[in-house]
């Protein structure tokens, strides 16, 4: 992406990111609209998140799941949803606060087990709730080890 010159492209490496766990005050809901309490890195990531047009999350598979600081910054996106649920799904969910209708999300993750059947059953339902349901979707992704295992 970064050779093609029309692109505005910026990379978020999110471990190096100073993003605190969320309080579950619901500030965000209630008393400040839209903005957390937590004054740190997140603030920003937010602001990347409503500009990009295309958003890549992209993460090596930790115990069938997303690393524990990529989880925490999904927690953190509570601001940009609102208060109320809509029963749009079995479990219901909420509206976000700002218009997201246009934006495209990529999900890539590498793993290490023989086989991503099976390894992503946390992960797949987790970003279907969080953004929208995916309308493709490729296990192509293995780790060198894992290629050579599946196919012994
Ligand atoms: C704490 C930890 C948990 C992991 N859990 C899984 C897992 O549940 N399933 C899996 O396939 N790989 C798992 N892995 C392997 C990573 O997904 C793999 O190391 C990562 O995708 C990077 O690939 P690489 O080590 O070949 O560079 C785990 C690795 C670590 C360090």
């Amino acid at each position: 992406m970064k050779e093609v010159s029309s692109v505005e492209y910026e990379e978020i490496q999110v471990n190096t990111l100073n993003i605190k766990p969320c309080l579950g005050c619901f500030s965000c809901w209630n008393k400040t609209p839209g903005q957390c309490v937590i004054k740190d890195e997140m603030a920003g990531v937010l602001e990347k998140i409503l500009w990009a047009d295309l958003v890549i999350w992209s993460f090596g598979l930790y115990y069938f799941n997303v690393p524990s600081k990529m989880k925490n910054l999904i927690d953190r996106q509570l601001p940009n949803v609102l208060p109320f649920m809509v029963k749009d799904s079995e479990s219901g969910s909420h509206p976000t606060r700002y218009d997201m209708s246009g934006k495209k999300h990529v999900v890539i993750s590498t793993c290490g087990f023989y086989t991503t059947h099976g390894n992503y059953g946390s992960v797949d339902p987790m970003f279907d709730h969080f953004l929208g349901k995916r309308q493709i979707r490729e296990n192509l992704l293995f780790t060198g080890r894992a290629f050579q295992s599946s196919s012994a």
